[in-house]
């Protein structure tokens, strides 16, 4: 049976050694911040930036939310991008994906300020990344290659199979991996759709990354023995059992998987909870940075 990865144990593990570092920039007197802007009505999102909110002000950390509506112009959420740039009260800015009703969303993540980039999704931050010179790396990622630190699994040498190559998870992770440097220097496979047989890459596979989108797609078959999985889909599947109609799976059978790996994390309670604490971390380095 394998062992269990508690995401949400790290995330309020490392959400209180960040309580220490906001009172050390009070001192300097800076109150870290992160602006969250959020266009139109969608409820996952919704939802997704209240939390952050929620755990700024757990941590200590300032933060404001500007809603705006889904009419809301390309020209005129640059004005308000611009404004936020030139904020020395805010160190972080984060528009919530997908923005609604926008034609070309990376106009707007490359209209952040590089330094206030807490998301990692403008196209220098991400050449940085690709080039290994990053100070601020993209949340999800960060957050897998965070846990794997905390339960002391060296990447290094070893085979990682990456399920998913979206620009927020599949592709900087693995260009993260294959950086020489501690708690990297992976070999890194990326598996797709356009892939022949993806789970002949995922049965040779020291760690496995799940990021999909796709509810249970690996099933315990798909893998070896030992293996190291981490599973980052969240998917609601209907289950009438539930008063909410739904409930959570990841891209991970999870009950034949667990079987066969020496480390498996749950969903919900793995991935998830780091998410949010990687965008505090980033928020504090850049505060830390403007503020030093
Ligand atoms: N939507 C889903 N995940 C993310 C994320 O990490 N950042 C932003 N800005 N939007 C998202």
């Amino acid at each position: 049976m394998a062992n269990l990865i508690d995401g949400k144990k790290v995330a309020a593990d490392m959400r209180q050694e960040f309580k220490e570092r906001v009172v050390q920039l009070k001192a300097r007197g800076h109150i870290p911040g992160l602006a969250v802007v959020l266009v139109g009505d969608d409820p996952a999102s919704d939802t997704y930036v209240r939390m952050k909110g929620k755990a700024c002000e757990e941590t200590g950390l300032y933060s404001e939310t500007i809603r705006l509506p889904r009419e809301t112009t390309e020209e005129q959420l640059i004005a308000i991008i611009d404004g936020l740039n030139a904020n020395n009260a805010i160190d972080g800015i984060l528009v919530q994906h997908p923005i609604q009703n926008m034609k070309d969303e990376n106009v707007i993540f490359n209209r952040i300020s590089p330094e206030k980039d807490v998301d990692c999704f403008n196209a220098i931050n991400v050449g940085k990344l690709v080039l290994g010179s990053a100070y601020l790396f993209p949340c999800t990622p960060a957050g897998v290659i965070e846990l794997l630190k905390r339960y002391a699994i060296d990447p290094k040498g070893k085979h990682v199979v990456i399920v998913g190559r979206s620009n927020i998870v599949g592709k900087p992770l693995a260009n993260m991996l294959v950086q020489k440097k501690a708690g990297c220097n992976a070999v890194v496979t990326v598996v797709h759709t356009g892939t022949r047989d993806p789970f002949m890459h995922t049965k040779s596979a020291d760690i496995i990354i799940a990021a999909a989108g796709v509810p249970e797609y690996i099933t315990g078959n798909a893998v070896k023995e030992g293996v190291v999985i981490i599973d980052v889909g969240t998917n609601r599947v209907p289950d009438a059992s539930k008063k909410s109609g739904h409930r959570l799976v990841g891209d991970v059978h999870f009950e034949s998987c667990e079987k066969k790996a020496s480390y498996i994390t749950p969903v919900p309670g793995g991935v998830g909870p780091m998410t949010i604490t990687m965008l505090l971390h980033n928020t504090l380095l850049s505060a830390e940075r403007r503020f030093a």
